[in-house]
């Protein structure tokens, strides 16, 4: 069976952009039995853009209520913390010194920095850390976010010349699993939804809050009587409408978006109730567990415990073909 893996970093709730494109298919992936699956939360990777640690801790909790309330099963998938497994940063470090420099600083994450004297070393080696999480438990199938392939491209081509160099196939080539119909979710303003842009729709917050998200929509100013364009690449409401509410709405929507008559508030309503509508037994399921700390810690310390026995023998022959032998080799765990 191929290894299926996929990280989230633990920067507040997932939003819906995560939650279409790598939460829902990971899950589907995972119950039809096609993959041994690795599902983790990337705190180290989150380090790289804020000092604020409880914050980075407190959000762990809440993507892993997240895999939970949509379904996730830690019985046939192992759910980790990244920083629990601290054997990825040594793999990080091999692999660092298997991939040019040069190719690195053309990494859009890193080229888009126009005040590089902003940035951290962490920000510019976040793909080789990124390589490590993928490469440590040779994972080939790899659900993400379009803005994701560049990376596994950079872990695709670092294992490629760390075979090569080592001259066996120590690791194996990742692919990238992309969700067709949502490659590349939008937000409220047109643009890629990141927490960064605060143009996501986030629906583990209060009804409150996700109906203001939802009224942030950006919208042309057409008056309530006239005839609106319905196409989703065009108008935002109707793009996110389109991704949460099944056809036969959609094409009433779109009838009264042609005719007229029609407000954006009415229609950004409709939007609101099909979310709550579409994701309340989720919803509910979130709120419940993320009050329960002690069985988010039991979840995490029973994947880290999988996930830490598979990745330290991985490491005992990764260090034997780079010809590193500790003096004092680490016991396996029990
Ligand atoms: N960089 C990914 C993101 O921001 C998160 C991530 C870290 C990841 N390591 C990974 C995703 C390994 C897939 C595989 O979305």
């Amino acid at each position: 069976m191929k290894n299926m893996l996929t990280g989230i970093r633990s920067t507040g709730n997932p939003h819906l952009g995560n939650i279409l494109s790598v939460i829902i298919p990971s899950i589907n992936m995972i119950t039809n039995k096609k993959y041994s699956s690795f599902i983790f939360i990337a705190d180290l990777h989150s380090i790289i853009q804020t000092e604020n640690i409880q914050y980075i801790k407190n959000s762990t909790y809440n993507i892993v209520a997240t895999w939970l309330a949509f379904g996730l099963n830690t019985e046939n998938s192992i759910l980790y913390r990244q920083s629990d497994v601290t054997e990825v940063t040594e793999l990080a470090w091999y692999l660092s010194c298997f991939f040019p420099y040069k190719r690195l600083t053309l990494v859009h994450s890193f080229k888009k920095e126009e005040n590089k004297s902003k940035i951290n070393v962490g920000l510019f080696t976040y793909p080789i850390l990124m390589a490590a999480d993928i490469l440590l438990y040779n994972a080939e199938i790899i659900p993400v976010g379009k803005d994701q392939l560049q990376h596994i491209e950079i872990a695709r081509r670092i294992a490629y010349f760390f075979n090569k160099k080592i001259g066996k196939k120590v690791f194996s080539l990742p692919n990238p699993f992309l969700q067709e119909k949502s490659m590349f979710i939008t937000g409220t303003d047109g643009s890629k939804m990141s927490k960064s842009k605060n143009n996501y729709i986030d629906i583990f917050s209060s009804d409150e809050i996700l109906k203001k998200q939802i009224m942030n929509i950006k919208t042309d100013s057409k008056s309530l009587e006239e005839k609106k364009n319905p196409d989703p690449n065009k108008d935002y409401i109707m793009y996110l409408y389109k991704l949460v509410a099944p056809k036969n709405k959609v094409e009433n929507m779109k009838k009264k978006y042609v005719k007229g008559g029609y407000g954006y508030s009415e229609a950004k309503m409709a939007l609101y109730e099909e979310i709550i509508h579409k994701f309340s037994t989720e919803r509910n399921k979130f709120f419940s567990i993320i009050k329960n700390k002690s069985l988010l810690d039991k979840i995490l310390f029973s994947g880290a415990k999988k996930a830490k026995s598979i990745a330290i023998n991985r490491m005992n022959y990764i260090r034997k073909c780079l010809n590193f032998k500790p003096l004092f080799s680490l016991k396996k765990m029990s």
